[in-house]
Order: structure tokens, then sequence, then C-alpha cells
């Protein structure tokens, strides 16, 4: 899983692709490479480490060339080393790919034995050698793709240069995204708009199967079969303006900050705030919709988490959550007039893409909770809608988080009022609810000097536990998840029930517990295993409001008062402490919290 541009121009290659990779960054970044034509030559530079090392190796060694490739790699086969940076050259061909070849293993052991030797542990290496071999062998580039396509197995796109074709990129897609970008007498291709937004907006999306000779003068596109197929070309709406971090420190400091605006604009694609009637978005329109199935991944699965509460008690509706990655490999039995919503930020996680494809098979309607309008989970889908949160770049989701809380509160309300099943005055109540979030979110923010205390104790710790019930226990997993990854402090998210029957036995002065409690129906219960840590000499971190925190901050160690909300809404407001609450941490510790180690924003691989 990586980050692809491809570019034929007759400007300098270089520093266009290498602003293409820094757009790029989030889909992997632990080193990087380009590749152009110089005098029909191949040359190269590539880094180990992020896109900033890569760009010292040019600024050393400047490249020349009009015509390149460039990558951002995730590692999946081989560490991060300049030796498995990509592109990986064989003979006259160079190849970026994003992805994997399942079968490369079969394909190396048969080329090894005819006598070719690879200079790295990637799969990729063995796409440019099988290319290579049948240039060498006699055949025309697109011969030699023809040829090779067959024998590639998983889900990958590429892009290809090769040596003595000034005028020519051969891009391949099967499940990875891949798109060809229509320019002026110049073509590029990109892993997506965004990447080639500042190059132009006339874009090609690529489908499964298919792959591509581009030219500066034109494109042809040919389906797994060798097949000519046309493609329609769009206008992309994304701006090619590099969005940058204002007076924050980090993108995640940022984004949490944006969160009042992500929320208030991500209600008024459900609820007309001129009016404040709803229109549920197509495929959820539908009268008889029998079941809903959450399909997603890392924070989107615990927006969906939340999700099945709301749809279950404000709809009536059956709700089943299923982890992206595992849904294929059950026999889910669905039921007719079943809706799938596959929720994602990116809307190109490839466990995502491919639990939506599973459903439709199944036949269920897909809707796409997405965050980037264009993407390959909303192309697909039955039915979109989109969050609103804006840009997101700090690897760690966070106002794409509240952004997907948000929607579907305001959807499980609307699908409630449509159904009967929520009464008139219930309704109006929620959707003040939901109205006035944006201005309790910015209290929150705007207060938030209280947290460093508690940070610093988190930074300090080896474990920390994070406990909530009913709505909260989504909200105490995706707090752990945000710990553990921008800080690498273990952390375990638990529903407070269940720590009796395991995680207790964990809990001594040096285990601080996050507790998720507003005074809702549930609060009395977690009240009592707030005891239970507390009798064991836990260190107690209390998430609460007003109400809360009269009955309970005597018992805590440190209390966190929030804005009191109905507690319906309580998940989009009680997210924002535990973003917070990591994000400090991780700033105390010293670690990258936009790119912390070994992650990616938008993970394209099974
Ligand atoms: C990666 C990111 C997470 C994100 C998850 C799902 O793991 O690091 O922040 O929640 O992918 O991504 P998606 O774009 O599908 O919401």
């Amino acid at each position: 899983m990586c980050g692809i541009i491809g570019v034929l121009t007759d400007r300098p290659a270089a520093p266009l692709m290498l602003d293409a990779l820094k757009r790029l960054e989030y889909r992997g970044y632990d080193s990087a490479g380009i590749a152009t034509l110089v005098n029909g030559g191949l040359d190269r530079r590539r880094a180990a480490g992020k896109i900033a090392a890569l760009e010292a190796v040019l600024d050393a060694h400047p490249l020349a060339g009009v015509s390149g490739i460039g990558h951002t790699r995730w590692a999946t086969h081989g560490p991060p080393t300049e030796a498995n940076a990509h592109p990986h050259v064989a003979g006259r061909v160079a190849v970026v790919h994003n992805g994997i070849i399942e079968n490369h293993a079969a394909l190396k052991e048969v080329l090894i034995a005819e006598g070719v030797r690879f200079d790295s542990a990637t799969d990729t290496e063995v796409v440019a050698h099988l290319l290579d071999r049948a240039i060498a062998a006699g055949r025309r580039p697109e011969e030699a793709m023809a040829a090779v396509m067959p024998r590639l197995r998983g889900a990958f796109a590429f892009v290809v240069l090769i040596e003595g074709e000034e005028d020519l990129l051969l891009a391949a897609r099967r499940a990875s995204p891949l798109a060809i970008g229509l320019g002026e007498g110049e073509a590029f291709v990109g892993s997506d708009a965004t990447a080639m937004a500042p190059l132009t907006r006339r874009i090609i999306y690529l489908e499964d199967g298919d792959w591509a000779v581009v030219r500066r003068t034109g494109t042809s596109v040919f389906q797994e079969d060798g097949a000519p197929v046309k493609r329609p070309e769009r206008v992309s709406s994304i701006s090619g303006a590099l969005i940058g971090k204002g007076n924050y420190r980090h993108f995640m400091e940022k984004e949490i900050h944006d969160q009042p605006e992500a929320i208030a604009h991500t209600l008024h694609a459900v609820i007309d705030p001129g009016t404040g009637t709803s229109t549920l978005p197509s495929p959820l329109d539908a009268p008889n919709v029998s079941k809903i199935t959450v399909l997603a991944a890392g924070t989107s699965y615990y927006a969906g988490l939340t999700a099945r509460y709301w749809f279950e008690s404000l709809a009536g509706v059956p709700c089943e959550v299923e982890l992206a990655s595992e849904f294929r490999d059950r026999d889910a039995v669905l039921p007719k007039d079943g809706v799938a919503i596959a929720v994602s930020q990116s809307g190109e996680s490839l466990d995502t893409l491919m639990a939506l494809r599973h459903a439709k098979a199944l036949g269920q309607k897909v809707l796409a909770l997405v965050n980037v309008p264009e993407s390959t989970i909303a192309r697909e889908a039955d039915g979109v809608l989109l969050t609103r949160a804006g840009p997101e770049f700090g690897v760690a989701s966070t106002k794409a988080f509240t952004a997907q809380l948000t929607a579907f509160c305001a959807l499980a309300v609307a699908l409630g009022e449509v159904r009967g099943h929520l009464p008139a005055a219930r309704v109006t109540a929620l959707r003040e609810a939901l109205a006035a979030l944006p201005a309790r979110a910015g209290e929150v923010l705007h207060d938030d000097d209280r947290f460093h205390p508690i940070a610093q104790e988190l930074s300090r710790a080896r474990d920390v536990l994070y406990l909530g019930r009913g709505l909260s226990y989504p909200i105490a997993l995706e707090g752990a998840l945000k710990l553990k990854e921008i800080t690498y402090i273990h952390a375990e998210g638990y529903a407070a029930g269940e720590m009796k029957h395991g995680p207790i036995a964990l809990i001594d002065e040096h285990v601080p517990v996050v507790i998720v409690a507003p005074s809702d129906g549930w609060f009395e219960k977690t009240a009592s295993n707030m005891a239970e840590v507390r009798a064991r000499g836990g260190r107690v971190i209390l998430l609460t409001d007003p109400d809360g925190a009269a009955r309970l901050g005597e018992g805590a160690d440190h209390v966190v008062v929030l804005p009191a909300v109905d507690p319906v809404v309580s998940p989009i407001l009680y997210a924002l402490p535990v973003q917070i609450l990591a994000y400090l941490a991780a700033v105390e510790k010293g670690t990258d919290a936009d790119q912390p180690r070994n992650l990616a924003k938008s993970v394209t691989v099974e």
C-alpha cells in the first residue's frame, strides 16, 4: 500500500513528482523514490524514511528528465530500506507499485531458475523482471503488458516507465486505486485525483482489471482480457492547494480543532438547516429496510459500533457492524431488503471496498459514508452520503470520526421519524441536541489546558485501560486506539461490565483507567465499575458532565467535566477528550502524531 505518480510532460519531472508524493504521503511514508528518463536512459533516486529524506537526496543529486514515475512506500514485503524503495528496475523497465502481487514467490522461483538476479526483497520486482524479459524477447511494451497481466494475482496497481520510451507509461489496476490525468500535451497517472490536482482536473478512473497505455497525446484502456474499453473522463472537484497546519503544531491538532465545523457541515448534509427537515439518502430511503449492516475498518468501525445503538434504539432497525477484513471470511446471512453502509474516511480502504462488493453480491444495496467524494467506495456504492469534515491528513482519524458519528446519528433520527419509531417531540429534541453540538465541542476545545497534567500522566504509563458502557463503549475503544497508534503505549478499550472478566487483573497503581461516563442510563453501573478500579488501587481519569462529576468526582484522581448534552449525542462530544489526551500524550512523549511509525492513513492492502 503506497502512493504512485507518473508524469509525461515537457517540464522538469522531478519537482512535479515530489509535490505529488507529498500529497500521497497519507498512503505510506517509510521510503520513497523517483525515476526519470535522462537522454532515453533510466535514472533514479531513492531514500529510506519520509519524503523529506528523498527531497534531501534530490537537492544533493538533482534528477533531470521530463518523463518519470515516483512512489511513497508503506512496506509489505521487505523492510523499509533504500534497496526495497521503489522504483524497482530490471533491465529497461522501472516499476512503482501499490498493493500485493500474491503469487510473487512462485513467479520469483521461476525467474530465478531462468537465471534472474533479484536486488530487493519486494514482491514488486517480479513485475519489472517479467516485463523486461517480455520486451527483451521482442514484444512491444503493450504486448508485454498483455502477456504479463494474466500471470499476476492479487490486489495491486502499478505504473511502468521504459528505457527509450519517452512518451509512454503503462498503468494497471486490480482493486487498488489508480487514475489517469489528462493535460494539454501532458499526461499523468496517480493513485488519486488529489496527487494530480495541481497538474490537471481531467481524470479517467481505471476500473478493476483495467490496464492502460498512456501517451501525451492520448490514453488507451484495455480490460483484463486485452479488449479495448472506453472509460469516461470526469472533472475532479479536488483543489490543488496544499492545505497547511495553520498555527497548529500538527495536522492532528488542527483537525481536532476543526471538529465544530466538521460536525456542523456534516449535519447539514442530512438535516436541511433552513427547514429543519431531513432527507434520507438512497438506498436508506427505501420503505422496507429490513436490516442495516455497517462495514468498516479502524476508527470508522468504531463509528459503526456507535451507530448500531442509534439505529436500534432510535429507528428500531436491526443493525450489525462488521469488521470489513473479517466480513468476507464468514458465511454472513443477510436478508432481502437489507442495506449495507460502507463507512470510510478515505473511501479507499481495500478491506472495506472488498466488503462492499461482497455485500452487493449478497443482494444488499450499499450506501457509502465517506469523506472523499471521488473515492472508489463512493463510486462503487449505490448511494453516497458525504461527511463534510474536509481533508484529513493526520494518520489518526479525528474530525472524520466525529463527522461519521454525526451523520449516523442524524440518519438514525431521520429513519426513526419516517418509520414512526420516534415521537415528533423526541425527533425535534434530538435535532436540537445535534444542532447544539458544534457549540458544545467548541467549549471543550476552548478549555484544553486542563488536559495537560492528565496527558503527562498517560505519557508515563506502560498500559492504559479505557472503559465505557452502552454508547460510551465504542468511545472507550476509540480512546485506546488513538493512544496506542500515536504514543505506542499499550492501551485497551473495554466494555465497563467486562472488566471483571479479565482486565481487572491488570489494575494496580501504575495503570491509569480512563472512564467515559456521561450521566446517562448506564451511569450507575459504570460508577460501580469505577469503584472496583479504585478498590484495587487503580488511578481513575473520569470523563463526565456536571451531574456525573457531582455524583462521582470525589472518587476519581482526575475529573474532566464536559458540557451536559442529551445522552444520545454524547459519544460525539466525548470523542474529543480522548483525542486530545492521546494527542497531548504524544506531544509529551515526542512521537510524531501526524505520521506515527508503521501506520498509513489509507490502507489499500488486505
Ligand atoms: C487506517 C488509518 C485509520 C483509519 C482506518 C480506516 O488504519 O490509520 O485512522 O481509521 O485506516 O480508514 P478509512 O479511510 O477506511 O476510514
